[in-house]
């Protein structure tokens, strides 16, 4: 038997209805806040990730999967969606049709890591970034947008953890301050965080390995060495976010994963224990230098990314169900070779109306056949037989009401639109409205 590769998994017809429920729900929020969807390439040419010597992150260091196509030119499947967003938004000049945009996608990731629970090889991400803006109110947006989306799923005891790395001026400061700190650990240093500590010592606090040992606890704050502008934009992010009643922790420890952040950076975890290590749902900041690092004017821009896997774990773990079960308007039952022909022309006619509708095809027995209609959650069962042709009539049980009927085979769809419509107009049947 061929089996799936490690660290991916397959998404089952039971568990699809979760995640259409969860990407229509991304997809809501998303145009309530007035982003709009791009869609860029699974791959990338390997230079949008590889694009410094010097970034440090595990993500573009040690996790990408990078391979020769045919043609011998290097590609890199996406390990996140910012650089590909930033890629397409320069190729694409979208900043020369607006001066702000708000974009947001959906779609797998792929990152050679250690895969355990919430961590898998292949991932899905949905992201948004906003690029275009400097305003401090737009990195709380962003923050609301996620806020939002957890809310809307019903996630409760969800924690939004806020930093800042400031500006240039104050993260070179802090690296200087950083730097002679760390030099007095250096044996106590991981290999990872001593080539950071030339490259990147802000990346060292984030550090998997050395983030625990004590020395770490006293380490310097970025918070005393920002300039004034930098403190400014920290205290608006604050400020809307308490406007718009979103509750947040300030973590001065918190730095991020991925080298390409300026000012705010924030983490969404769950404060569900069994989650495990994997507790954090959603991450970003703002970017402000990626968009000229990729060849574009200076532009800059804020955004996150929430991992859809966990987002569905946490509904999960505590226990809310995403989607409607299976369900048909009507399923078809038939007793004999005629039927099974006279329901494909009546099955067709509902469909082509709107209807959900199945039926058998394998000439089950009449339970069979039941038992079908029941497991695909039917309304109405519709059983046709020999006698019924003959009489150009049909039983039509209504599974709702429990009350069965003979109507003619014309009426079968007006009749389960007419149930169907009496019911919206009532409020009780929005699910199972037709459209
Ligand atoms: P990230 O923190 O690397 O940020 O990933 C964002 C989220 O993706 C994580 O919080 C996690 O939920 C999910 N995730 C990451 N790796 C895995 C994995 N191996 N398996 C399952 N889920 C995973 C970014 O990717 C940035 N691009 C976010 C961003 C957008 N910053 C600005 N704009």
């Amino acid at each position: 038997m061929i089996t799936k590769p490690k660290g991916t998994y397959d998404v089952l017809p039971t568990e699809s209805r979760s995640w259409v429920k969860l990407e229509s729900t991304i997809r809501k929020i998303c145009e309530i806040f007035n982003y709009s969807e791009i869609r860029t390439p699974i791959f990338e040419s390997s230079q949008t990730f590889h694009r410094d010597i010097n970034d440090t992150s595990d993500m573009v260091t040690k996790e990408t999967y990078d391979f020769k196509d045919r043609g011998g030119r290097d590609i890199t499947l996406r390990p996140e969606g910012t650089a590909g967003c930033v890629r397409a938004f320069v190729e694409n000049k979208l900043y020369a049709a607006n001066p702000i945009n708000k974009l947001f996608y959906m779609g797998q990731m792929f990152r050679y890591e250690r895969p355990q629970k919430g961590r898998m090889r292949q991932f899905s991400q949905f992201g948004v970034e906003a690029l275009g803006s400097s305003s401090p109110l737009m990195d709380a947006e962003v923050i609301a947008l996620g806020a939002t989306v957890i809310k809307a799923l019903g996630l409760k005891g969800v924690k939004v953890k806020v930093n800042t790395l400031g500006d240039k001026e104050s993260r070179d400061a802090y690296r200087n301050v950083l730097i002679d700190y760390f030099n007095n650990y250096k044996e106590e240093l991981c290999p990872d965080c001593l080539n950071r500590l030339e490259k990147n010592p802000l990346r060292i606090l984030d550090c998997k390995v050395d983030r625990h040992k004590e020395f770490f606890k006293s380490a310097p704050k970025i918070k005393d060495y920002l300039t004034d502008a930098s403190k400014e934009h920290f205290a608006k992010v604050l400020q809307a976010l308490e406007s718009m009643n979103i509750d947040y922790e300030v973590d001065d420890s918190l730095v991020r994963g991925l080298d390409y952040y300026s000012h705010t950076v924030f983490e969404l975890e769950v404060d569900v224990p069994e989650f495990g290590a994997q507790n954090v749902i959603g991450a970003g900041g703002r970017y402000d230098s990626l968009v000229k690092d990729l060849g574009g004017p200076e532009t800059p821009a804020v955004g996150m990314a929430f991992g859809m896997e966990r987002l569905l774990l946490a509904c999960d773990l505590v226990g809310k169900k995403l989607g409607k079960p299976k369900f048909v308007h009507a399923y078809f039952i038939s007793l004999g070779e005629k039927a099974y022909q006279e329901n494909v022309k009546i099955m067709n006619v509902c469909r082509l109306g709107g209807l959900y509708c199945d039926m058998d095809y394998n000439s089950r027995g009449l339970k069979g056949q039941f038992k079908a209609a029941d497991n695909n959650n039917a309304m109405f069962t519709c059983i046709l037989g020999e006698d019924e042709i003959n009489n150009n009539v049909i039983n039509i049980k209504n599974n709702e009401t429990d009350i069965q009927e003979t109507i003619s085979i014309e009426e079968v769809y007006p009749y389960i639109l007419k149930y169907i419509n009496s019911k919206s107009a009532c409020g009780s049947c929005k699910e199972k409205e037709v459209k």
